[in-house]
């Protein structure tokens, strides 16, 4: 597959997750999909709560995906939120992505017309926490 259709896979399947979303309360949808290291594409959105910091991201619902699905690690990871072109992940998010990311991860940041901009996981997080002391 070329790097284009591979983003595209990725945008369309993030922008299908957005459709999903469960965000009566922020009334502010994103959508995730990640391509893991087994080549398959998982998607998440965010799934809020009337307890409000018992909801969740995008993302975590994508890497939850991931991993129950036998994914191990992301390769490319697209981003999308209808109110906010070029949503970037959050903070946390950015430490969960990382667990399963290299310093070279791509990240696709889009509009609704597709992937309008790339980062990789080290201009996303520089100086994540990471440390072989733990485990
Ligand atoms: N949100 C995500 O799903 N991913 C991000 O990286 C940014 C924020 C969600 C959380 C909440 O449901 C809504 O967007 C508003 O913050």
């Amino acid at each position: 597959m070329s790097a284009q259709s591979s983003q595209k896979e990725l945008f369309e399947a993030a922008r299908e997750a957005m459709g999903k979303a469960h965000a009566p309360y922020s009334k502010f949808p994103v959508g995730a999909a990640i391509r893991a290291d087994d080549g398959k594409v998982y998607p998440g959105a965010n799934i809020e709560n009337i307890s409000f910091p018992q909801g969740w991201c995008a993302e975590p619902t994508a890497i939850g995906a991931m991993i129950m699905g036998g994914g191990r690690k992301i390769v490319e990871l697209a981003v999308i939120a209808e109110k906010l072109p070029l949503c970037t992940p959050c903070g946390g998010c950015r430490q969960k992505i990382s667990e399963f990311a290299s310093a070279d991860t791509r990240i696709y940041l889009c509009d609704d017309a597709g992937v309008q901009k790339t980062v990789t996981m080290a201009e996303l997080l520089p100086y994540a926490f990471e440390t072989d002391v733990i485990g």
